[in-house]
C-alpha cells in the first residue's frame, strides 16, 4: 500500500500513539525499543491506522519519561540507533503507515550539551543566553527571581548550584529541574530547532507532535514580572500572560510552516497547547501547525449532553480556521478512558488514584464498554482520531504500582500529591502468559498486573466481540467510509442518545443512557461496539446484525 502525495492525508487520519519504552522489548532488557516496533508492524497494519506518533525516543536520563531530551537528533541507545529508526520508517511506509515524531522545544534536559556549557559559563555569556538564567532576589540572591510555578515542583526556578554551577544564578524550568527552559528570544535556539525539524523531515518523517506548544515565548523583558495566577488553564484571551499562550509564539510556528511546505507532501504537525478553544485555533491554522489537540473529551463524563456540546464547539472552531479537529480519549498523561468511565462521575479521581483505587469501586466491564462506545463515536466524527496504545485492548489504568517503583516526576517532585501517569504507561501485554506477557523475554520496566494476560493481544485476537476485534473491524470500516468533513445531527426520542450521519449515509448512534434505544428504520447495521438486542433481549455476541435495540453504553454504525 504505497503512500500518496495527497497533501490533506492528515485531515481525517487515524493516528496511533506509541510509547516506545512500553510497546515491545526486542532484547530482554525490560525496555521497549525500535526493533520491538519493527517486529510488530504486522500488528500495526492489522489495525488499519494511517500513522503512528512516537513519544520521545531521544537520548534521555528519563527524568520525565523522555521529555527531557539530551540530543534532539539521535536515538537513545537503549532504544536503538538511527539506522534502526530509518529501517522502521521505511518498513512502516511500505505498509502505508506514516510517522509523527515528538518535538520538545520548550526545554531540553540538563544533560544537553548546551545546558552543560551554560552551567560552566559565566553569567551574561552567549552559552547562558540559550536558556533563562537570572540573579535571585534577596540580599544575597537567595530567593527565586519570580513567582513562576513549575508543573512538577513548587517553583520554576532552581539554583544553579544544584547543577554544579558556581555563579549564584537561578535557571528557569516550567517542568522538572532536569528540564531547563530554552530562551526562545535567542535566534540560535530558533535556528537549532529548524535544523532538528529538517533533520527528521529529510529522513522521511511525515509529521511532528509539538510538546507544550503554548509556552515557548515568555515575557523576558526586564525586570521579570511575577505571573498573575489564573485558575486552571484560563490564560487571558489577549495573549499577554507572562508565561503561556503569548501572541509572539505564533511567529515561531509560521516559520516552521514555511519549512514544512518545502516538502512534498508538506510535513504536518499537531500542537499540544493547553489554551482556551478560542486561542487554540491560532495554533492549528493552515499558516501555522495545521492541527492542535482537542483535549475537551479528556475531561468529559460519558454523557450525551457533554459530548454533544464538545463536538459542536470543536467542529465549529476548527472549520472557522480551515483546519480539521482532533478527537482524543486518552494519552500518556491521562487515566485510561476505560477506567475513567468505570468510575462514578462524582468520585474525586485524583484522591481515588492516590488511594490505589481502594476508596471507590471500579466497574471494569462498564468502563470498557463505555470507552469502546466512545471510541467508535469519535472514529465516526469528521476530523482526526488519536488512539493511545492499549486502548484497542480495553486496558484499564494500573492502579497498584508500588511506591518504590514509581517513575513519574509528577509524583516524585510534587510532594506526592498526584500518583502520576505511570498507570497508563505499563508495558503492553502481547501474550496470555509468560514473563512480562510477551512484552519481552524478561521483566518489564514497570510492573504489570496479573489481569494483563486476559487483556493481551493473544487473548483477544480472533475472538468475536473482544475489544481488539471490535476496534479492528471499526478501523477497517472507517477507512472505507471516510466522507467529506460534514455532520448532520438527527433527533432522537431519548436525550441520552446521540445520532449523527455523514454525507455518504454513514450513521452513528451512541446510547449514553440506561435504557434500550430502538433504531429501527435507520439503515443496514455495519458494526456495533457491543452486542445489540431485540426487544430488550441481547443477541449473541458478534451477531450484531439481528437486533434493533441499542443497549446502554453502546455505539452502532449503520448505512442508510
Ligand atoms: C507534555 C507531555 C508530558 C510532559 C510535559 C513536559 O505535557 O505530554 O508528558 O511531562 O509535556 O515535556
Ligand atoms: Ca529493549
Amino acid at each position: 500500500m504505497a503512500l500518496t502525495l495527497d497533501k490533506n492525508w492528515w485531515r481525517q487520519a487515524l493516528i496511533y500513539q506509541i510509547y516506545p519504552r512500553s510497546f515491545k522489548d526486542s532484547n530482554g532488557d525490560g525496555i521497549g525499543d525500535i526493533n520491538g516496533i519493527i517486529s510488530k508492524i504486522d500488528y500495526l497494519a492489522s489495525l488499519n491506522i494511517d500513522a503512528i506518533w512516537l513519544f520521545p525516543f531521544y537520548p534521555s536520563a528519563l527524568a520525565d519519561g523522555g521529555y527531557d531530551v539530551d540530543d534532539y537528533r539521535d536515538v537513545d541507545p537503549k532504544l536503538g540507533t538511527l539506522a534502526e529508526f530509518d529501517e522502521m520508517l521505511a518498513k512502516l511506509h511500505e505498509v502505508g503507515i506514516r510517522v509523527f515524531v515528538d518535538i520538545v522545544p520548550n526545554h531540553s534536559s540538563n544533560r544537553h550539551e548546551w545546558f552543560k556549557e551554560a552551567i560552566a559559563a559565566e553569567p551574561g555569556s552567549a552559552a547562558r543566553n540559550r536558556y533563562i538564567f537570572r540573579d535571585g532576589k534577596g540580599a544575597n540572591g537567595e530567593l527565586p527571581p519570580t513567582n513562576w510555578p513549575s508543573h512538577f515542583a513548587p517553583s520554576a526556578w532552581s539554583h544553579e548550584s544544584t547543577q554544579g554551577g558556581k555563579h549564584n544564578q537561578w535557571y528557569c524550568h516550567l517542568f522538572a529541574p532536569e528540564q531547563p527552559d530554552f530562551n526562545w528570544d535567542n535566534r540560535e535556539v530558533e535556528e537549532d530547532f529548524l535544523k532538528t525539524l529538517k533533520f527528521w523531515a529529510d529522513r522521511g518523517v511525515d509529521g511532528f507532535r509539538i510538546d507544550v506548544a503554548h509556552a515557548l515565548k515568555k515575557d523576558l523583558s526586564e525586570p521579570l514580572k511575577d505571573q498573575h495566577r489564573y485558575p486552571g488553564y484560563e490564560n487571558p484571551l489577549t495573549g499577554d500572560d507572562v508565561l503561556f499562550d503569548r501572541n509572539e509564539v505564533h511567529e515561531i510556528y509560521k516559520e516552521w510552516r514555511r519549512l514544512f511546505d518545502t516538502y512534498n507532501p508538506p510535513r504536518v504537525a499537531v500542537a499540544e497547547a493547553y489554551v482556551r478553544p478560542e486561542r487554540l485555533v491560532h495554533y492549528s491554522s493552515p499558516e501555522e501547525l495545521g492541527q492542535a489537540f482537542n483535549f475537551q473529551l479528556l475531561e468529559a463524563d460519558f454523557n450525551a449532553h457533554e459530548y454533544r456540546s464538545i463536538i459542536d464547539i470543536s467542529l465549529r472552531e476548527a472549520k472557522a480556521q480551515g483546519s480539521s479537529t482532533t478527537w482524543v480519549l486518552g494519552n500518556h498523561d491521562q487515566v485510561r478512558p476505560a477506567t475513567r468511565y468505570g468510575l462514578h462521575p462524582s468520585v474525586d479521581r485524583l484522591r481515588w488514584k492516590n488511594s490505589d483505587g481502594t476508596t471507590h469501586p471500579l466497574d471494569r466491564e462498564t468502563g470498557v464498554k463505555a470507552a469502546t462506545a466512545a471510541a467508535m463515536l469519535i472514529m465516526a466524527l469528521p476530523g482526526c482520531t488519536y488512539i493511545y496504545q492499549g486502548e484497542e485492548l480495553g486496558l484499564h489504568e494500573v492502579l497498584d504500582i508500588p511506591e518504590d517503583q514509581i517513575q513519574d516526576p509528577q509524583y516524585l517532585r510534587n510532594h506526592k500529591v498526584d500518583k502520576g501517569r505511570d498507570g497508563c504507561r505499563v508495558p503492553l501485554p502481547w501474550t496470555r502468559t509468560g514473563s512480562s506477557f510477551g512484552f519481552g523475554t524478561a521483566h518489564a520496566h514497570l510492573p504489570q498486573p496479573s489481569w494483563f494476560g486476559e487483556k493481551s493481544v493473544e487473548a483477544e485476537s480472533g475472538v468475536a466481540g473482544s475489544t481488539l476485534e471490535t476496534f479492528r473491524t471499526a478501523l477497517a470500516l472507517r477507512k472505507k467510509l471516510i466522507a467529506p468533513e460534514e455532520l448532520t445531527w438527527h433527533e432522537t426520542s431519548d436525550a441520552k442518545v446521540l445520532h449523527f450521519s455523514r454525507p455518504n449515509g454513514w450513521h452513528c448512534i451512541t446510547n449514553f443512557g440506561r435504557n434500550f434505544y430502538d433504531f429501527r428504520g435507520v439503515g443496514t447495521i455495519l458494526h456495533s461496539s457491543g452486542p445489540l438486542a431485540t426487544k430488550g433481549i441481547f443477541t449473541l455476541h458478534g451477531m450484531a446484525t439481528s437486533g434493533n435495540d441499542l443497549p446502554p453504553a453502546t455505539t452502532v454504525w449503520l448505512q442508510a
